[in-house]
């Protein structure tokens, strides 16, 4: 059973405009409609372009902003109608671990003084030193040294400082971590330590995430199944090596395309999908489908007109788009649009030329 589950969430945030009447003139449709389930000790990715609402439907499960609308349900109560106070409950078992260590740390809060807020406030541990006890334990489980306990943010580098924000979370002992770019502020080296950090503590204890990122490869290391959103909406999912060797939707086609692969012969030979134009606004979002405007294989019928569900495949495969059959199958082809496909460059390899 899935220890969380989301059914048509929506987050619609209101667009105000005068000065002594806040007329609401407009919706950001930052999360419109998202169906989405995730098994307990898994690792759920959450893909897609800046704008498209990853941090908006991360902050709805906790319920940090308002829900417009659907369910979130957790461990099988649905957290969307939960009065504040049961809410409060709730709150400790759900934890989120930010992008920007640094901002998201008190300056001027020593490494205790920031761990054991949340234990106090959750009613954790049975005086100051049994928390101090426990939180000696969990700096040792991520990797960082007793005398933090003393230092301030600032003394820390910047994997270190993500190392803290995780041990904040998990002193709560959640069930849920929501990950939130944990690793884009960190330099390359530094984020293979900390993925890996985050699945030996996943391994160890039972945890259950939710990473959101916008780099594909991130993803594609921790997750188990991964969605990928466009515009407030899940456009595909499927499990996570399922998703980069045959994905389905154009728009997870052109994202892939982007990543360059380190075969020189396969990155010669593949497709890559440039899109053209810019994301459109939340505000006013595309009719029908939502990647029409960009979409290569764009359709005269249903793709501007009729909002594609999000479809089953077969083998935990959803795609949301009403040609993927026909585009798979090549049946379809790019449209009058095709300047978006550009072919492969084609370099010419010594064993061709040498005569
Ligand atoms: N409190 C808010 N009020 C109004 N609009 C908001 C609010 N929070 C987010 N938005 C808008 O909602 C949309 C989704 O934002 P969100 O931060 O969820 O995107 P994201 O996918 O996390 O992007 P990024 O990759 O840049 O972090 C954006 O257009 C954003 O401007
Ligand atoms: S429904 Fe149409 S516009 Fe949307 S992704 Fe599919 S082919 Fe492209
Ligand atoms: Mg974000």
């Amino acid at each position: 059973m899935s220890l969380l589950e989301l059914n048509g969430v929506k987050v619609h945030f209101p667009v105000k405009k005068g000065v002594l009447f806040d007329r609401t003139v407009g919706h950001v449709y930052a999360v419109d409609g998202v169906s989405l389930s995730v098994e307990p000790g898994r690792t759920y990715g959450l893909v897609g372009e800046s704008g498209c609402g990853k941090t908006t439907l991360g902050r709805a499960i906790l319920r940090l902003v308002d829900i417009t609308d659907g369910e979130v349900v957790f461990d099988g109560t649905d957290l969307a109608k939960l009065p504040d106070e049961e809410m409060r409950r709730y709150r400790r078992r759900l934890q989120m671990v930010f992008q920007d260590p640094l901002g998201s740390l008190n300056p001027r809060q020593n490494i205790e003084s920031i761990l054991t807020e949340g234990m106090v406030a959750h009613g954790i541990g049975a005086g100051q030193e049994e928390r101090r006890e426990k939180i000696r334990q969990i700096l040792a489980r991520v990797g960082l040294p007793a005398n933090a306990l003393s230092r301030y943010p600032h003394e820390f580098s910047g994997g270190q400082r993500q190392r803290i924000g995780i041990a904040r979370a998990l002193v709560l002992e959640p069930d849920v971590i929501i990950c939130d770019e944990p690793v884009s502020a960190l330099d390359v080296s530094i984020q293979a330590q900390v993925i890996n950090l985050l699945e030996e503590l996943q391994e160890s204890m039972g945890l259950t995430y939710v990473v959101i990122a916008h780099d594909l490869a991130v993803v594609r290391h921790i997750s188990d199944v991964v969605g990928v959103m466009y515009l407030g909406a899940l456009v595909e999912e499927a499990p996570s090596d399922l998703l980069y060797t045959e994905p389905r939707h154009p728009y997870t086609r052109a994202l892939m395309s982007a990543v360059p692969v380190p075969d020189p012969v396969v990155e010669d030979g593949r497709e890559r999908i440039l899109l053209t134009g810019d994301l459109p606004s939340p505000a006013n979002p595309p009719t029908g489908c939502r990647f029409h405007t960009r979409c290569p294989w764009k359709q005269d019928r249903l793709c501007d007109t009729d909002r594609p569900e999000l479809r089953d495949l077969g083998g935990g495969h959803r795609v949301a788009c009403h040609w993927a059959e026909e585009i798979a199958e090549g049946k379809i082809q790019p449209t009058a649009n095709a300047a978006h496909l550009v072919p492969a460059p084609r370099k010419e390899h010594p064993a061709e030329t040498a005569d």
